[in-house]
């Protein structure tokens, strides 16, 4: 990582940004550039802790409010900054919002991504990086729904079956395609779910442990019985990091939990840890509710990751159900900043995503 003086961090006010914006701040020595438009899921404390707490953190880190679908003031950015390093995960990201929202996905994640790869192409023309690489951070949900058996690797061809993970999916050929055809250093990433602290809670783990604590139901999606693979946060990030060092470029990479679980396991599971860990008592089966599936419902994702494993040495090194206690109790312990987000987003963890 020492080669890298420079990083850039699109959505690095998001879930997954952030923490790898902690982690960059404390592993590397580089200067590190956070682009994010602060939308309604973003955050800045999940960074700002950390930064204001360190002298030399101060001086490294640079905050700018930008929309990445502004193609002009974003080229003047980075032509300003100069990253010798690039991690791009701006993104609107729920399905959920998908659903009801089709056109900001399309915006921010296929227009938004064709601006910052041809921006970046203009800006490779000018000078000669040798050591310049572009990691651009996809889904599993490009891969569409698995049935009963097999894994997800980096040959399973792309079906989509949302608008989410169809922009997604776009915007992994627009990289590629540009890669292919420029001849530039991009590594496409392919990751199962992620979990951790700092999540927005409108995802499936953060909204079902707010539910508890608001003594509401969670809303359980058809039958509950939808498998997911997933992984803590901190080893995604771990996974980037290892690539941006070792990864190959003009490959792909697939990053995974070994941690399928149904959806009525996992939220089994958490009521289980807030009723052993909290004042939060409560009944699982009084707390659930089944209720109306998504549309258009992945059944299973499941990744294979032994590429990535076999040549860079990656594989999560995380216990799930020690890092889903540590993530609850995080939930738990920091009320005041999910009423404070939830405010902001004006979200009040009601249902989204059906259809009219
Ligand atoms: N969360 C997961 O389980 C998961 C799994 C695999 C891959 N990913 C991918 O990782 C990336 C980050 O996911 P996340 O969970 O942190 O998402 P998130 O929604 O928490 O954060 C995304 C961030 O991107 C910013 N953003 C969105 N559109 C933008 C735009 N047009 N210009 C500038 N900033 C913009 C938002 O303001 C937000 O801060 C996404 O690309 C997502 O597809 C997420």
């Amino acid at each position: 990582m020492n080669n890298f003086k420079k990083i850039l961090v699109t959505g690095g006010y998001g879930f997954i940004g952030s923490a790898l914006i902690r982690k960059l701040l404390i592993n590397t020595k580089a200067d590190i550039f956070n682009l994010d438009k602060f939308g309604l899921v973003s955050d800045d404390q999940s960074v700002l802790n950390i930064v204001e707490q360190n002298k030399v953190f101060r001086n490294r880190y640079n905050f700018f409010k930008v929309d990445i679908c502004e193609f002009k003031l974003l080229k003047s950015i980075i032509e300003d900054i100069k990253p010798d390093l690039i991690f791009h995960l701006a993104a609107e990201s729920h399905v959920d919002r998908s659903i009801n929202n089709p056109s900001q996905f399309v915006q921010s994640n296929i227009v938004g991504t064709y601006n910052l790869i041809e921006i970046t192409r203009n800006y490779l023309s000018k000078r000669n990086i040798d050591y310049f690489k572009l990691l651009h951070i996809s889904t599993d949900e490009v891969f569409g729904s698995l049935g009963d058996l097999g894994k997800f690797s980096e040959s399973t061809p792309y079906d989509p079956k949302s608008p989410y993970s169809a922009t997604k999916a776009s915007s992994d050929h627009l990289v590629r395609a540009w890669r292919n055809t420029y001849n530039l250093p991009f590594i496409v990433t392919n990751c199962s779910n992620n979990f951790g602290e700092w999540q927005f809670p409108e995802k499936l783990i953060p909204l079902s442990i707010q539910k508890i604590i608001n003594g509401e139901k969670i809303p359980i999606y058809g039958n509950g019985l939808q498998i997911r693979d997933w992984l803590y946060v901190e080893d995604h990030v771990d996974a980037l990091l290892t690539i941006s060092e070792k990864g190959k470029i003009n490959e792909d990479y697939c990053i995974g939990g070994n941690c399928e679980i149904k959806n009525i396991e996992l939220i089994k599971k958490i009521s289980d840890t807030i009723n052993q860990n909290s004042n939060y008592k409560h009944s699982f089966a009084n707390t659930i509710k089944y209720v109306e599936d998504r549309p258009g419902h992945d059944t299973r994702y499941a990744i294979d990751f032994t590429k990535i494993k076999k040549e860079i040495g990656w594989e999560p090194s995380q216990k799930f159900t020690l890092a889903l206690g540590k993530t609850v109790e995080w939930y738990l312990n920091n009320q005041d900043w999910s009423k404070r987000v939830l405010q902001k987003a004006n979200y009040g963890t009601q249902r989204i995503g059906l259809l009219d």
